[in-house]
């Protein structure tokens, strides 16, 4: 049994001064791990431009909320109105995280996340009006879903640079990104915009000769997601 212990200390000893000798054999340099980086091809002005992105769908997701919070109120009363802008401020915020998902999948860690959820006050002009009805509800979602849009083509012209000036991956050209973007955000965006569109579009003709009287029945119709 002493034989046995003997032998094990020698080799531990053994190892101890191998590691010493060349001490890059025993251990993982951790920064040199982190610096083979060839697989992270993002170009930082696409990188930035996504988390711009970013942004705007948290930001998009706290102005419907407040729409959500708004048709909520006892003297305001509207169900329908609050459950589908609360429903869309889940939707935003999933898009924020897609978007975040994303840029880890391609070795981007977003660590900057308390800037990326700033809310900017000036996009949120009479969320606090007691006035604020359906139909200028419905007519701020639609500006704010051309908004998304645009901001969208935005990070696809800034990603799909045509003018590579060396081969090194490191360049725009972005076809992934673009490819996943035009899939995944631009469809939504554009089927959105038209559901939008379409509520605001039968909420007038419902209250074409009493608004307050249409409104009412439309939030009925978006309670049940008929509208
Ligand atoms: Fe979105």
């Amino acid at each position: 049994m002493s034989s046995v212990i003997t032998f094990l200390l020698a080799f531990c000893m053994i190892l101890l001064v191998e590691c010493q000798n060349a001490n890059d054999r025993c251990s993982i340099d951790m920064d040199d791990t982190l610096e083979k980086v060839e697989w992270k091809t993002m170009h930082s002005n696409c990188t930035l431009e996504v988390k711009d992105q970013i942004k705007m769908e948290y930001n998009a997701a706290m102005i419907y909320l407040s729409l959500g919070v708004h048709f909520s109120r006892d003297f305001v009363n509207r169900p329908g109105f609050a459950k589908f802008f609360f429903e869309s401020a889940s939707e935003e915020r999933q898009h924020a995280i897609k978007l975040i998902e994303y840029l880890s999948m391609r070795g981007e860690s977003v660590t900057d996340i308390a800037k990326l959820v700033k809310l900017d006050p000036e996009t949120m002009p009479g969320m606090a009006s007691v006035s604020l009805n359906g139909k200028e509800a419905l007519e701020k979602a639609l500006q704010q879903e051309v908004l998304v849009t645009n901001n969208i083509l935005k990070v696809m012209k800034a990603c799909e640079n045509e003018e590579v000036k060396d081969a090194a991956w490191t360049l725009p050209n972005d076809y992934h990104l673009v490819d996943w973007l035009t899939a995944e955000f631009l469809d939504e965006q554009y089927k959105g915009q038209r559901d939008i569109a379409g509520k605001l579009s039968t909420l007038l003709k419902m209250g074409s000769s009493n608004y307050h009287l249409g409104e009412f029945l439309f939030d009925k119709k978006l309670l049940s997601n008929e509208a």
